[in-house]
């Protein structure tokens, strides 16, 4: 059984996705919420599903070793970013190097970078008069959005969209392969 964890700054329906999907099945299990926001839906969510949370600071996370010291000891196979907003510090980095990925709702190398989440990334695409979005899974390094593509889907721009109607249809994409790609990274550490 593989162990995953998943770090979440705000509503974390990824997160419950991901824990859901993983429930179904023997292949690996979410161990724990990792989140930086004490008003966080995400945190309701992980008591709900019964999955433990480690809440921590910006203190904790880039000068103290309280996650890096949960993080040893949960042993996580993957590291997965769900709608987390901070980078991700050198030291874990290179403890998790390339054993960390992220989403984007938008087709990257476009409409990412620092500043560029929630509704922006949908704004930025319409006031661009883009005819398609989607998603991209990508691994995480030390820049916003930057690292290795891993796997892209797409999906319509319609005319009328707002950013809430485009944000819904990529939430669609994100619920179907987050989890699946994951599992598939998963499977190919062997
Ligand atoms: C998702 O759209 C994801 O692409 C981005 O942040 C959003 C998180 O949504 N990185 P949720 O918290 O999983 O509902």
């Amino acid at each position: 059984m593989k162990r995953i964890v998943i770090f979440a700054s705000g509503n974390g329906s990824n997160a419950q996705r991901i824990i859901e999907y993983f429930r179904g099945r023997n292949s690996a299990r979410v161990v724990r919420i990792y989140c930086n926001n004490r008003e966080a839906y995400v945190l309701k969510r992980a008591v709900q599903l019964k999955v433990p949370a480690l809440l921590f600071d910006r203190n904790d996370f880039f000068h103290g070793s309280r996650v890096m010291n949960q993080l040893k000891q949960d042993m996580p196979h993957l590291i997965i970013l769900a709608g987390f907003l901070w980078l991700i510090p050198e030291s874990i980095l290179s403890a998790f190097s390339g054993r960390i990925i992220n989403i984007h709702p938008a087709l990257l190398p476009g409409y990412g970078g620092k500043g560029m989440y929630g509704n922006r990334v949908h704004q930025a695409v319409l006031d661009a008069g883009d005819t398609e979005s989607g998603i991209t899974i990508h691994r995480v390094n030390e820049q916003y959005d930057a690292g290795e593509i891993l796997f892209q889907a797409k999906c319509a721009v319609e005319p009328g969209d707002t950013p809430e109607t485009l944000a819904a249809r990529i939430h669609r994409l994100e619920y179907k392969y987050y989890p699946e790609i994951v599992e598939r990274m998963l499977d190919e550490m062997g």
